[in-house]
This record gives C-alpha cells, structure tokens and sequence, in this order.
C-alpha cells in the first residue's frame, strides 16, 4: 500500500510539473525560450513591476524575438518593428484578439462577452466614430467642453483672476466628463426645467462619476493581472455595479442626446439576446475603453506644450490663424466659439505635437491568441515555429516608439517629429535602411486598431483648442521637471504620471 501511494504522490507530481509547464523544452525551430526560476509564474513578478525594464532585458539576452512564460501562458514577444505586419495580417483563424479580450473583460468588469460583439462595435464606430459620423460627435464634444470650462465665463469675479490647479486631475476631469456626457448624453430639459438647470446637473453628475471613476482607475492595474487583495477586489465589485447602474439602459433611455454610437450597440446587443444586466455591464467597458485614456494624454499633451515654449508658440499661432479665418472673433461677452471639424482638420503643427505626446505616453501592449501551431516569418527572412495554446504579443512602445534608430533622440519632445518641411505630415521613417511601416503603434494594429482613434484626436485637438483660445496658462513653476511614469500601467495604454504638476490658468480675453 506504501507503494502504490508513493507511486500515486510521484505521478501527481509529476503531472502537477506538467501542469505548471516545467517540461517545456525548446523544440528546433522555435524562438529561444526563457521559462524564470518561479513554477508557472515565470517572469510574471519582474514583468508586472516594469514592462519595459523587462522586455529590454530580455531583448539583450535572446534577440527581438523570445518566448517567456508568464502566470502559466507562454507569450512569444515579436519586437522587430519590420516584421510586425506579418503578425497584424496574420487570419484570424491563426491569430485571435477575441479569446484574449474576451478573457480580461470577464476578470475585470464581471462582462460575459458574446461572439458578435467584436462585430457590433466595429460596425457602429465605423458609422459613428469617423467620417460624416464624426461631426456629430465634434458639435457634442465641443458643447460639453464649453459647458464644463467656460460655465462662469464672464464672472466678474473670474475675470482676470488666476486660477491654480492640478494639471493631470484639471484635464483629466475636464475631458473624461466631456466625452462621457457626449457619449452617454444629456439631461433633458423641457418648459418646466430650464437648460440652465439640465447643464448645471449635467456638471455635478458627471463630476461625480468622475470621482468614483478614478477610484477604479487607480485598482485597475492590479485588478487586470488578477492579484487585487479580497478587500479591493469588493471595492472594485462595487464600482462595477455603481457604474453598471449609472450607465444602465433604462436610465440612458431618459436622456437627450445619447450618441448613435452607444445607442447602436446597445440595440444590437438587445437583438443579440444579450440580458439587460449584462448590456449595462457592457455599457461600463465602453466607458472605460473611451474615457481611460484620452484624459491622461491631454494632460501630457498640455505639459509638454508648456515645457516647449517654442512648441507653445506655433501650436497657438497656428490656432490663432484658424480662428481668424473663420470669420469669429472671441471676445468677452461675445458669442462662444463654434470649432467646427472643418477648423480641425487645418492643423498640422498641433496634429503633429498630439502624434508625438501619444508616441512618448502611450504604451499597450498588443495581445492574441495562438489557435492553430503556425509560423511567424521575419521580415528578414528567419522563420520561427509558434505553439497553439500560446500567445503572441508585442509592446511597441520599446520596439518603436523610443527605438532611437526609428526616432532620433526618442526621449525628447519634438513637436515637428511628424511634420515635413512644407507642413505636411511626415511618414517617412527608416530602420536599416529599410521604410518602417509602423513607426507609432499608441492605437494598436490590425482587428483589435482603437476604433475611437479619430474621436479621440479630435477630443485632444478641441480641448487644447479652447484652452488656448480662451485661456493664458502657465506652469506654477516652470523649471519644474516633467514627472516620470507610473509604471504599474504598462501595457494599458496611456501612461500616467508618478505625481501631479500645479499649473494656473485665467481668460485671456
Ligand atoms: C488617447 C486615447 C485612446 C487611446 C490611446 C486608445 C488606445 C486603444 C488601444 C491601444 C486599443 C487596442 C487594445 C488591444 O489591442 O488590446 C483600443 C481599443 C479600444 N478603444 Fe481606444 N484608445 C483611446 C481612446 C478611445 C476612445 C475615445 C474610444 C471611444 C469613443 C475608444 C474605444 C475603444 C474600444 C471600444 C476598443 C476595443 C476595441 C475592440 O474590442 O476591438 N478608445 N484603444
């Protein structure tokens, strides 16, 4: 009986070493593979604690290409810029971004998502988020911009006063309202409550969302990677829920002007026979997925604009020219400015500048699953063997964005990076010699590409618009250093600071 319970202990174990991937060997033909010391876990501590420290390191050790195991899935990073186009042309039947969202959206906001989803979204943004769509949603943004930044334009009190104010949590309540009230729509006013009162309790419930908002914001990291203390994790249950009721369907069914890119989807989900309770969960992704990120990179945006008084000066003068050639004149007491997307499309010093903030702050790291064993060829002509069951991933914020060969002197902001000499934009960017097709990656690539990218510029673009319109800014202290990044956020897309800048502003007319 001892016997057969050491040979029952020896097979358990064994198959529990299996398990935990520690008989995985490199097979010929494979990208070098680096399992760490730690069972199962791998390199997942050191990955956690800085991607990018990480990732450089192992580039060093293996190549641009190298298989690590990470919490029990082996993730094949492709960091050859040259070579990216034959992972993001990859079928979809060998390479799947669903099975892999799908997964992170179960764990982070409770959301069972359905097949067609990838589907209903790129439908609606295709209809909404760009082209003709897009005209609607600048008019929706720019009125909820002005409703939060100039409400008390024209206070005597405000007039010429200075104002001070943290710059990361000034812009990122500014934008994140803005866009969330131009998503998720207004309060209807009718004879009996006038405009005045739906906007002011537009401004305090989105205040509020923000708040709460930000609490998420702050578990979020931990949260994706699964390792929230019970304490937190509750916390962030209960956040999911509030803002699952705050955005739910009945409620956004009592509100004017919802834009047809929420609305969509939530048809298409109810026709889908997705339960009500889960589209309000879903509603809560889309408020993440849109309002995450464009905040914190207008707040980068404003500060490296500070940091560069020359960048400062020809961002604004070209503004100033726009203005002007439209015809309106921004005086006190006069009528607000009406930025049409007319007016945005003629700024290529300032469309440079937001394309280099996104390049220094902007850092997700691109994931799919491996559903079929497959082969991966480089763009120099090397071919490597990849495993089904596997992942594949790449981070372009170290392959690209701050390659120093692709972007010279790549931890500077140079606000003309993107701009050819006769002001056109500059797409042109070599490697070895050879052209590099993706030389900014802040959107990511291929079936998974931001499908708000052309919202989200054009948000940047407004609020940088109106605040140099109408306001004069400046730092408290303008010798202050630029802060550095937090770095528990790589991988999530728009890096935030590790602390806040004090900045002050007041009208400048
Ligand atoms: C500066 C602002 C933004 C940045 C840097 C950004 C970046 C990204 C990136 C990198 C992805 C792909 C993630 C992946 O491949 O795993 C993504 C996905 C997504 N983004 Fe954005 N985004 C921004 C703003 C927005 C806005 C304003 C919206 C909507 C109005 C939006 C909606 C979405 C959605 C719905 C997805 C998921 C797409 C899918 O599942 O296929 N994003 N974003």
């Amino acid at each position: 009986r001892v016997f057969l319970l050491r040979i029952f202990t020896l097979v358990a174990l064994i198959g529990g070493l299996y398990a935990l991937g520690e008989f995985r060997r490199r097979r010929p033909g494979e990208p070098p593979l680096d399992k760490g010391l730690v069972p199962w876990l791998g390199h997942v501590l050191e990955f956690r604690r800085n991607t990018l420290t990480f990732l450089e390191r192992m580039k060093q050790k293996h190549g641009p290409v190298f298989t690590v195991q990470l919490a029990g899935f082996y993730f094949t990073f492709v960091q050859d810029p040259l070579s990216f186009g034959a992972l993001v042309k990859a079928s979809r039947e060998k390479l799947d971004f669903n099975k892999f969202a799908a997964h992170l959206v179960r764990r982070v906001f409770n959301y069972e998502a359905i097949e067609a989803d990838h589907n209903i979204l790129q439908i609606s943004s295709n209809k909404h988020l760009k082209g003709n769509g897009l005209e609607v949603m600048t008019q929706a943004m720019m009125s909820n911009l002005q409703n939060l930044m100039l409400y008390n334009v024209g206070l005597p009190a405000d007039k010429k006063t200075w104002m001070e104010e943290a710059l990361f949590a000034y812009c990122y309540n500014v934008v994140f309202r803005a866009g969330y009230l131009s998503l998720y729509g207004n309060e209807p006013f009718d004879s009996k409550s006038s405009e005045e009162t739906a906007r002011e309790k537009d401004r305090a419930e989105s205040e509020a969302l923000f708040y709460e908002f930000r609490k998420y914001d702050q578990l979020f990291p931990n949260l994706a990677y699964g390792v929230l203390p019970p304490g937190k994790k509750r916390e962030a249950d209960r956040l999911t829920d509030y803002f699952s009721n705050f955005l739910s369907v009945q409620k956004m069914k009592t509100r004017d002007n919802i834009s047809r890119w929420i609305w969509d989807v939530q048809q298409a989900q109810e026709e889908a026979g997705m339960k009500e309770s889960m589209i309000n969960r879903h509603m809560f992704v889309l408020l993440w997925a849109s309002q995450g990120n464009t905040g914190p990179s207008s707040f980068w945006l404003l500060l490296f604009l500070m940091k560069h008084p020359e960048a400062l000066k020809a961002v604004k003068e070209e503004i100033d020219k726009v203005v002007k050639e439209s015809g309106q004149e921004v005086q006190q007491g006069g009528p607000l400015l009406n930025l049409t997307r007319e007016m945005l499309m003629k700024t290529p010093i300032l469309d440079s500048a937001v394309e280099e903030t996104l390049r220094l702050t902007v850092a997700p790291l691109l994931t799919r699953a491996v559903l079929q064993d497959m082969t991966i060829k480089m763009a120099d002509g090397r071919q490597y063997f990849i495993r089904q069951g596997d992942r594949v991933a790449v981070f372009p914020y170290s392959a690209v964005h701050i390659d120093p060969e692709i972007h010279p002197d790549p931890h500077s902001f140079k606000y003309d990076r993107f701009l050819n000499p006769d002001r056109t934009k500059k797409t042109d960017f070599y490697k070895a010699g050879n052209k590099v097709k993706y030389y900014t990656m802040p959107w990511g690539a291929g079936v998974s590409m931001c499908p708000g990218r052309f919202f989200a510029t054009n948000e940047l673009k407004q609020f940088v618009f109106l605040m140099l319109v109408y306001f004069e800014f400046e730092l408290k202290n303008p010798d202050e250093n630029i802060p550095g990044i937090d770095f528990r956020r790589w991988g999530f897309g728009t890096m935030q600071p590790d602390r806040d800048v004090q900045f002050r502003y007041r009208l400048r007319h």
